[in-house]
């Protein structure tokens, strides 16, 4: 267990039930999902099924999509985190559309990336975004990920950015 993990205005940890509501009004808003798979807002049971993933990677990898709590509040705001991938993991992010336009994302993620790199020993790191997400492209050039290749999910054009462990 190498979480919690903490940056300025964020902390970043397992799982609990108290998590599940209010990610799960995040996961059924439209502007959020509106780039994420189909587009579709999710249902309370996708919410939770994706959870209930994110618990077990945690115990059998050490790494999930955490969620992130906004420390000035407690509560979560969304989540960030990995999922394996075929050569390192894949690093992903979703936030409450009023905590967006405050650099939270790209805090988020700078955080997990480092952890990433330094303390679960990846590698590379990718992320997959689907072309028009604009802002999420933001955060991964920010990143310092570099676009590799694109391809067609369910229909969308996808952009993969990948960066590797720096010496
Ligand atoms: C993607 C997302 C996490 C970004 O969160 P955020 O906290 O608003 O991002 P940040 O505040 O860290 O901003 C990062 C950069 O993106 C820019 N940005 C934010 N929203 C933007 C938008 N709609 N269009 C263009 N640029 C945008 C910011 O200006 C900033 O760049 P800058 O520092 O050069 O000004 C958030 O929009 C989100 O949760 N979207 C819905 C879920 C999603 O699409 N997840 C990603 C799937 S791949």
């Amino acid at each position: 267990m190498t979480i919690p993990l903490e940056t300025e205005r964020l902390i970043f940890q397992d799982w609990t039930a108290t998590d599940l509501e209010p990610f799960h009004a995040l996961c059924a808003d439209p502007s959020v999902m509106q780039f994420v798979g189909d587009g579709e807002p999710w249902s309370r049971a996708r919410t939770d099924q994706f959870v209930a993933t994110a618990r077990e990677m945690s115990q059998t990898l050490g790494f999930c999509r955490w969620p992130v709590i906004y420390k000035p509040s407690s509560a979560v705001i969304g989540f960030c985190g990995f999922v394996p991938a075929s050569d390192g993991a894949e690093i992903g992010w979703r936030l409450a559309k009023e905590s967006w336009g405050r650099g939270l994302a790209t805090e988020a993620a700078r955080a997990v990336l480092k952890h990433g790199f330094e303390t679960l020993g990846f590698q590379r790191i990718i992320a997959t975004v689907q072309a028009p997400n604009t802002a999420s492209i933001r955060v991964v050039e920010k990143l310092g990920m570099k676009a590799e290749s694109t391809f067609q999910r369910g229909g969308r054009e996808v952009i993969l950015f990948s960066i590797s462990r720096p010496n």
